[in-house]
């Protein structure tokens, strides 16, 4: 199938047109490159040792849409672009609004206008606010935390008002849990710019020397060990994942977690780190950060018993993937 991928070039972005590749798809990226690098599609290629169509545009640009519609027939699209800091949408509430709510709008309407089959979109956990893991998909989207989370939320709304009315459109919603590590081949991984703000990232910034000590956001959560406690979930599984949904996507609206079903403290994660990567990670525990909750990690019996997917790699395969391509960075 031709598959439109938005934000293809970013991390998760990438990694799933790696697996479409693979899996015999043909891959158009659109991307504007606000968080991510041309040369990418080149490492995308080299690994596949396939071509990709690359177009640099936004999402919320209707012509650049209507272009790539037109000169391409595309049966499926899969949704990543956006913006996606949880500490940035706090300070910029409406940039994060219409960003992320105009491109998801505008590309649903060329899918209807362009008569596109198929649509996966990029969901977050945050969704579930500050509810009791394990997470399950027919939880109520409660209050999320920010205005990131928020995005996310009202998307998943629109794309279910938009399937009452149109139901030649298929729409699958993958709700992700914590995405980390890379490409076994090293040219793939999460290269954020400045200081990450994700967990995993950081700490391969202070196994690399670049950042002094990992800053441990609070150890008083009612968790295993009081700091909190993730879903991690390989990126290479979760791009499998959206190729598992995109293939065997059914009529209608359907929404998935990926993730393990597994939770992970900090602690536990830095312990991970050390073992496989044989470094030490200097940490300091601090207050909490606004936001977070102690403990999300999903129910991932629905994916499972409806779709036959389940992540397979584990904490150190994760650990062992981002040190790799920290490392050569
Ligand atoms: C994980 C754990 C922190 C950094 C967010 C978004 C989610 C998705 C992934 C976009 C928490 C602790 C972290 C640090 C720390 N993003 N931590 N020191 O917040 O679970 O999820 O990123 O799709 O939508 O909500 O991920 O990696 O920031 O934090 O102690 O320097 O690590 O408190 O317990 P999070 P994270």
């Amino acid at each position: 199938m031709n598959i439109l991928v938005t934000g293809g070039v970013g991390y998760i972005g990438s990694h799933t047109s790696v697996e479409l590749l693979n899996n015999g798809h043909d891959v158009i990226i659109i991307d504007n490159l606000s968080n991510s690098k041309r040369e990418t599609v080149g490492k995308i290629e080299q690994i596949t040792q396939k071509k990709i169509t690359f177009y640099q545009g936004d999402v919320t640009d209707k012509q650049a849409l209507a272009k790539i519609f037109q000169a391409h027939h595309i049966d499926g699209v899969i949704h990543f672009a956006g913006l996606k800091a949880v500490g940035e949408s706090v300070d910029k509430p409406l940039l994060y609004y219409q960003n992320n709510l105009i491109s998801t709008m505008a590309l649903a309407e060329a899918c209807l206008t362009y008569e596109v089959k198929q649509f996966v979109f990029s969901s977050s956990a945050t969704v579930y606010g500050d509810q009791t893991s394990p997470m399950h998909e027919t939880m109520p989207l409660l209050s999320t935390t920010n205005p990131y989370g928020e995005t996310k939320a009202m998307s998943e709304r629109i794309l279910q008002d938009v399937i009452k009315k149109h139901r030649k459109l298929s729409i699958v919603l993958l709700r992700y849990f914590n995405p980390v590590g890379a490409h076994s081949s090293g040219l793939l991984g999460e290269d954020p710019s400045g200081i990450p703000n994700n967990l995993v990232p950081y700490i391969t910034k202070v196994a690399k020397g670049e950042l002094e000590k990992l800053f441990v956001y609070g150890n008083d959560y009612d968790t295993v060990d009081g700091t909190g406690v993730r879903d991690y979930i390989h990126v290479v599984d979760l791009a499998k994942g959206h190729v598992a949904a995109l293939e065997k996507l059914k009529s209608g609206l359907e929404i998935y977690n990926l993730g393990t079903g597994k939770g992970t403290s900090v602690l536990e994660m830095i312990e991970a780190f050390e073992a496989v990567n044989g470094i030490s990670i200097p940490y300091q525990i601090t207050e909490r950060r606004p936001g977070d909750i102690a403990t999300c990690y999903a129910d991932v019996s629905k994916i499972k018993d409806q779709l036959g997917w389940s992540a397979t790699l584990k904490v150190e395969d994760m650990l062992r993937d981002a040190w790799q391509f920290e490392r050569q960075l």
